[in-house]
């Protein structure tokens, strides 16, 4: 608090990411990071990427990097927005379709920059309960609103919801839907293919969780021309140059080494997969996670308690302190030895 602090600053509350502690090495489970590094092909282009070039701005509209998004996703490059992370591709989102007089809807348990975003914008939102089981139902959503937002998987349930259900509710909206897939390689269908169809629809990626980058910060939407240009408005009166040129070679490196991203991300599921059946048998009630993480709760032991035990042995999960899910870990799938060792800390413990 300071006397040349705005309101809005006084008034805002903002997002606290997993911590990151420095006390001591923590097998790391709690910020939904990748274990694997980013592809071979992702180190040599950073490794033979000529430093010379640090001295000019990058291509301001990453025109080679929306090229090679656009033929991915067989979508034309005036329907690709990139950002620095996905996160800043959602609030120019936020800014560029949700400031209207009517509410943003988005799920009560979901994603936690929203309602960020909100306060900064000065957005009204209404959050919509999910069912009592985590699930979204989209008959829920069917009311006025000044747009729609949710993580497809959900975070920090993780659990997906069918594509037949998003047409439906982009064909039932006026305003803007954005579907957030940042999880979605994890065994999820993307909804880019119907943004073809419906003009209101926008679909956020990351390059944070599946291709292993989340310290270079690139994301990205896809959508119907004029919500791309819509974002370009934001961007180029906030930072023309978001995306700096070393991150755009990475990021093209990436994209060139589809195997590679395959393969870690099955290995994965694979890893999820064996995680949800032990943690199972150790009485874990877990949800079935189309994402890199699961969200379990334990049919005898508090989550807090069992956060702060994990802790104590070097083991970071996620603890929400909030409503309705105060009883649930949310725990990053990260490599078989660091599941093992989470698995045998728990024995220790419960
Ligand atoms: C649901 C969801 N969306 C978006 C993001 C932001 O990802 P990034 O900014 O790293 O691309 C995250 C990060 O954890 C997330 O959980």
């Amino acid at each position: 608090m300071s006397q040349y602090w705005t309101d809005i600053v006084n008034q805002l509350e903002p997002y606290v990411p997993g911590e990151q502690p420095r006390d001591q090495q923590y097998v790391k489970l709690n910020t939904n990071e990748n274990p694997y590094p980013p592809s071979p092909r992702v180190i040599e282009a950073i490794d033979s990427y000529d430093k010379d070039r640090l001295k000019l701005y990058p291509d301001p509209e990453s025109t080679t990097l929306r090229e090679a998004l656009a033929s991915r996703f067989e979508v034309e490059i005036d329907n690709v927005f990139i950002g620095n992370g996905s996160d800043e591709v959602l609030a120019h989102s936020f800014q560029a379709f949700f400031k209207q007089d009517r509410p943003l809807l988005f799920p009560d348990i979901s994603y936690s920059f929203y309602p960020v975003y909100c306060g900064l914008y000065q957005i009204d939102y209404q959050t919509i309960p999910l069912k009592d089981n985590f699930t979204i139902d989209i008959e829920d959503y069917r009311i006025d609103n000044g747009g729609i937002i949710f993580p497809n998987p959900n975070a920090p349930t993780s659990l997906l919801l069918p594509l037949e259900q998003i047409e439906s509710l982009c064909q039932n909206n006026s305003s803007v839907v954005i579907v957030d897939e940042a999880y979605v390689d994890f065994g999820g269908e993307s909804a880019i293919p119907l943004t073809k169809q419906h003009t209101n629809l926008l679909v956020t990626h990351s390059f944070s969780k599946a291709r292993s980058l989340a310290g270079l910060r690139l994301g990205y939407a896809i959508g119907h021309r004029d919500l791309i240009e819509a974002l370009n408005r934001i961007k180029n009166s906030f930072n023309s140059y978001p995306i700096d040129s070393i991150a755009q070679t990475a990021a093209l490196a990436s994209l060139a080494d589809e195997d590679y991203f395959r393969q870690s991300s099955d290995r994965i599921i694979a890893t999820r997969e064996a995680m949800t059946r032990q943690l199972a048998d150790l009485g874990f009630e877990v949800l079935p996670s189309g994402a890199n993480f699961v969200f379990a709760q334990h049919d005898t032991l508090p989550a807090e308690q069992i956060y702060l035990q994990l802790k104590a042995k070097g083991v970071l999960v996620r603890y929400f302190n909030k409503p309705r899910i105060d009883n649930y870990l949310r725990i990053t799938v990260g490599t078989d030895a660091e599941i093992a060792t989470l698995i045998s800390k728990l024995k220790e413990l419960l």
